[in-house]
Parts: C-alpha cells; structure tokens; sequence
C-alpha cells in the first residue's frame, strides 16, 4: 500500500510517500525555522501562510521524488492535530482535496500517534508490544504504554511546560538562536568537547511516586543562574540538559522495568538529542528504539506510517471530519475502531 501523506502542524510543511507503513519512498520537509527566527518563536499567522505556499511545491516534489504519480498511491492521510489550527488547516485541506479528487481512501491522522510510528519506518524488526512509548516534542512530554496498534493508556506526563518548550525557553534567556533546543545541545556538547564539566548542578523535580515531570521550576533556576552572571552560557545549557535527560532517562527506565516493556519507543523532537539517545539506552531494563533525528522531528512519513495500520484495519475519516482544535494528549488518542468505516 502507497500511502501520500501531508503534515502541516507546526512550522515544517511535508510531505511523503510510504509504502507499507515502513518504507519511505521519499519525505520532503520544507522547514519555516529561518522565517520565524526572526521573531524568536512560531507565528501562527505566519506558518499557516506560508504552508498554503509550500504544500503544493512539497507534494509534487514528494511524488517526483518516489518516482511516482498520484496514480500509484492507494490512499491520502493528512495531520489531525495536535497542533496549531491554521496550520494543520493547510495540510489536512489540500490531503482531503487529493483524496476527494482521486476518490481515494482518506485518514486524519493525529499527529503523536505519527511521532510514536516513526519507529516503525526503516528496516529490521518491527517494534513489540507492550511498548512503553517516551513522547518528548515541542507541546507534549508523556510517557504512554501502547499494547498493540491503536491502543494507548498514558501513565504520565508533563505538569507544566513540555521538555522542547522548556528547551526552547532556556535557549531563548541564553540568547542564543531559534529553536533552543538543537541551539542548547550543541553549546552542551561543545562543552563537553572541551572535556569540561558544567560548573554548576540545577534541580530535578522527581515528583516521586508518579510518572509524571515537571520543567518550570528547572527553566527558572536556569534564568537566576544566568542573571548571576557567574556562569558560561555552555555552563548552563549544559547543566539544564543534564538535568532533563537525568529525569526523562530516570523515569523511563524505572517504568519500563516496572511495566515489563517489550521494548522503549521514543518519539518527537527532543528524542533527536544526543545526551537523551546516550542515556535511554545505557539505563533502560530493555532494548530502546529512536528514530534517526531527522525522523524525531516533524515529519509527512511518520504519518503515513501511522496512517496505513488504521487504513489496514479499514479505517477511513468521514469526508466532513474536522482537526482536533485541542492541542492536549488530554483527548485520548482514538482507539482502532472507533472512526467510522466505510
Ligand atoms: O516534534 P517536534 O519537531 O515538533 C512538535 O511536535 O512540537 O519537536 C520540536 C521540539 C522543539 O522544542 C525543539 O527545540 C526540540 O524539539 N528539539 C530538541 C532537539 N532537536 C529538536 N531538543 C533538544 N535537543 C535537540 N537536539
Ligand atoms: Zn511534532
């Protein structure tokens, strides 16, 4: 099965073609990083404009690139949020249109459940059940056991700002360039490069007892330790990831060997950091699956890998389908089944 799929959540506009939920015949991922670095964060208004310009150009290039015309593909899936809403607006428009047009099997996917499948994309083994699921992206932090397809039970997550936001912000007081995340790993690695350590230790809320995490109390003690003046921007940002991964690496093996996961799966942008990729396999009880970094961020083909296990089981979205306007895992995922069939 040759699933076309469109993702338009955030401010990366893509497109891609799988077959067979695991083989990406291409992934093409226009990024809108350098209009929005001005601005030191996502605009809204700005992404949703910008993938009405690019989500054509991106779908054609996807094709070509296959080697393939909208003749091959057996079904469109298009991102169903979480995300901003005027952006997914885009994509999920256009993966309808194409899919009204062609009279072709149509799926809103949401867009963790994509993160989570990028696991799935590559060669070799598919991952096994249970699988204790670390979802670390812009918006999101949770830690969700998945015991087949489609079946999710979230036994904790974030209390307040998700580990890339927390990224982000700790990137944006250190003054350094948009996104924060990638910008603090690489000023943490050039310190570790230079074989020296932070000068400084932040604080982990543990939150003992729950699965649940906690990062404002950490981006603050990051902002006094950078008005001290004391410290080196690589000090801090050194320090602040450490305590991150610390807690994300700590809380996932722990549950994993609790749950008797078959396997970890992590998912989402903050999974393409390097310290995080080190420490979940060296503490977890069981073997760990991260996709290659330029899969943990958003992507078109981890929704198309998503798409087709739904589209296998005989899911189809109705043609009046609408985005999730919420941005919270608060909804549950859909469980295999509950869409209506066709
Ligand atoms: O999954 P994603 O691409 O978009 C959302 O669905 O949110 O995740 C983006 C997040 C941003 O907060 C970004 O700063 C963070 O992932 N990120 C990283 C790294 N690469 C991306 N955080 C830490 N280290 C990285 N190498
Ligand atoms: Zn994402």
């Amino acid at each position: 099965m040759n699933v076309l799929a469109i993702e338009s959540s955030c401010d990366e506009t893509s497109a891609a073609v799988v077959s067979d939920g695991r083989v990406v015949r291409s992934n093409i991922v226009a990024s809108q990083v350098d209009l929005h670095a001005r601005y030191g964060g996502v605009v809204p208004e700005v992404a949703s404009r910008q993938h009405l310009a690019q989500v054509l150009p991106v779908i054609r290039e996807a094709l070509d690139t296959a080697g393939c015309t909208l003749a091959d593909i057996d079904a469109v899936a298009g991102t169903r949020g979480p995300g901003l809403a005027g952006a997914l607006l885009v994509g999920y428009s256009a993966a309808k249109a194409i899919a009204f047009g062609r009279d072709l099997p149509f799926l809103g996917t949401n867009h963790l459940e994509g993160h989570i499948y990028a696991n799935w994309l590559g060669e070799g083994d598919e991952p096994r059940f249970p699988a204790l699921c670390l979802v670390v992206s812009g918006g999101h932090t949770d830690l969700v056991l998945m015991r087949g397809h489609g079946e999710y039970e979230r036994l904790g997550g974030t209390r307040d700002d998700a580990a890339g936001e927390a990224f982000d912000k700790v990137g944006r007081l250190l003054g350094l360039p948009f996104p924060g995340g990638p910008a603090v790993a690489r000023e943490a690695d050039a310190l570790a490069a230079s074989g020296a350590k932070p000068a400084l230790e932040l604080p982990r809320a543990w939150l003992h007892g729950t699965f649940d995490f906690s990062f404002s109390g950490l981006k603050t003690a990051a902002l006094h330790a950078v008005r001290s003046g004391k410290y080196t921007t690589g000090d801090v940002a050194a320090a602040f990831q450490e305590s991150v991964v610390d807690i994300l690496a700590g809380k996932t093996s722990r549950l994993a060997r609790e749950l008797g996961a078959a396997e970890v799966l992590v998912a989402g942008g903050v999974a393409a950091n390097r310290r995080l990729r080190e420490e979940l396999a060296r503490r977890c009880p069981v073997p760990v699956r991260i996709p290659i970094p330029r899969l943990c961020t958003d992507n078109a083909a981890m929704i198309g890998a998503a798409a087709t296990h739904r589209l296998r089981l005989g899911e189809r979205s109705p043609w009046d389908e609408d985005i999730f306007s919420t941005n919270s895992w608060e909804v549950p995922l859909p469980s295999a089944g509950d869409r209506e069939r066709r």
